[in-house]
């Protein structure tokens, strides 16, 4: 819905929906701004200041008062909390149950963590959370610690003016964003340890005391413990299956810690939705067919991995191409040899491999659509 709202529109006592964000004039007395009730730009800013009001979450509000009706360039509308919307996250898609549990987990403060096969929108998930909830987005990709206390800082040997060696502590993105934090509790952060299962079981004890009611983290140049503030939340992603090498089985008492979230792949009709909205040159029909094929590969016993959204996305980007769009047809069943068997291991022509299996279901599949 678009359009605006006139003064007339506005009546004291009525509930509207509002979607608030930080109110940027911190000494207004008011914590939160809108710009639009029921989907329409008000007259006025919308103002309240009630605790309860998340940012980026759609809620009821009950209009209070409207002051400077007859002035154009001031006044405001002030509104009181009535209860909150369920959130919609534009762009990706969340299973229904789960995401009214992740909303409940990032309205009550919960460590989220996510688990789901590759390519499911983990990480798209997190992003979008972060940019349309108004979060501060730290991104920090836990495949790359070592040691315990690579999550907080990084040591940089450098030549000092005399030549000997210097050791310098540099910060890392964590815990650059837990000391904002501690400044701006007006601002919330989100700390998305993605991959939180590739990086050693004892590295991620260091974080065991960030994760619980502790709320601390020792800070290795301080040589103290820094205290996490309230306005920090943390998501991590996990997928785990025995397909993966390289990742670490996590411990019952990290676990426990987390509220898990089990995310899968979209069903079929809302990966084809995703797609064609990303790739309207296709006809939905061949969208359709590269779905279908995909989930006849997932679906299939003989094989241990599986393909992710970005597989048949890969097959859309093709498949739209000038070289390829006079023949999209024929030239299916090739893009698939790549970009689906090609992510197994083995050659699509050795039946005996994974690869090989994959080429399998997917002729198959090609043969019964036609
Ligand atoms: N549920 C979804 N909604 C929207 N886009 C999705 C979804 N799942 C996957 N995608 C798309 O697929 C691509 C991969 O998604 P993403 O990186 O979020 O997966 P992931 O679960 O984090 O994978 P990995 O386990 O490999 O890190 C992105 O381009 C993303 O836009
Ligand atoms: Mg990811």
């Amino acid at each position: 819905m678009t359009g605006k709202l006139e003064i007339d529109d506005i009546k004291v006592g009525a509930v509207m929906e509002a979607t608030f964000l930080a109110n940027p004039v911190s000494d207004s007395g008011f914590r939160f701004r809108a710009t639009h009730l029921d989907g329409k730009r008000a007259p006025k800013v919308v103002l309240c200041d009630d605790a309860r009001v998340r940012l980026g979450v759609p809620c009821m509000v009950r209009i209070l008062s409207l002051t400077k009706p007859d002035r154009d360039d001031r006044g405001a509308i002030e509104v009181e909390f009535v209860r909150s919307q369920e959130f919609k996250l534009e762009g990706v898609y969340l299973d229904p149950i789960v995401a009214k549990k992740l909303q409940v987990a990032l309205e009550s403060g919960l460590n989220i963590l996510l688990d789901g096969p590759q390519g499911c929108g983990k990480t798209v998930l997190a992003r979008t959370i972060a940019k349309q909830l108004g979060f501060e987005f730290v991104f920090f990709n836990c495949g790359a610690v070592v040691e315990a206390t690579d999550f907080l800082a990084t040591i940089h040997v450098r030549a000092s003016e005399s030549g000997s060696p210097v050791t310098d502590f540099v910060k890392t993105e964590i815990l650059l964003a837990l000391e904002q934090a501690g400044d701006n509790p007006q601002r919330r952060y989100l700390v998305f340890l993605d991959e939180f299962n590739r990086c050693q079981e004892s590295a991620r004890n260091a974080l065991m005391p960030a994760l619980d009611s502790t709320r601390r983290v020792f800070h290795p140049i301080k040589n103290a413990f820094l205290p996490i503030a309230d306005n920090v939340q943390f998501i991590a992603a996990v997928n785990r299956g025995s397909e993966f090498s390289g990742t670490f089985g996590i411990d019952a008492a990290q676990l426990d810690r987390f509220a898990p979230l089990q995310m899968d792949y979209p069903p079929a009709e809302e990966e084809t939705k995703l797609l064609a909205s990303r790739h309207p040159e296709l006809g939905k029909g061949l969208i359709e067919e590269i779905v279908a094929i995909a989930n006849a590969v997932r679906r299939a016993p003989e094989l241990r991995a599986s393909l992710s959204v970005r597989a048949t996305e890969e097959v859309c980007v093709y498949l739209k191409h000038p070289l390829f769009e006079g023949d999209q047809q024929r030239m299916l069943g090739e893009v698939l040899k790549s970009s689906f068997c090609g992510r197994f291991s083995g050659r699509f022509d050795d039946l005996g491999s994974d690869a090989g299996a994959a080429w399998t279901v997917v002729q198959k599949a090609l043969r019964e659509k036609t």
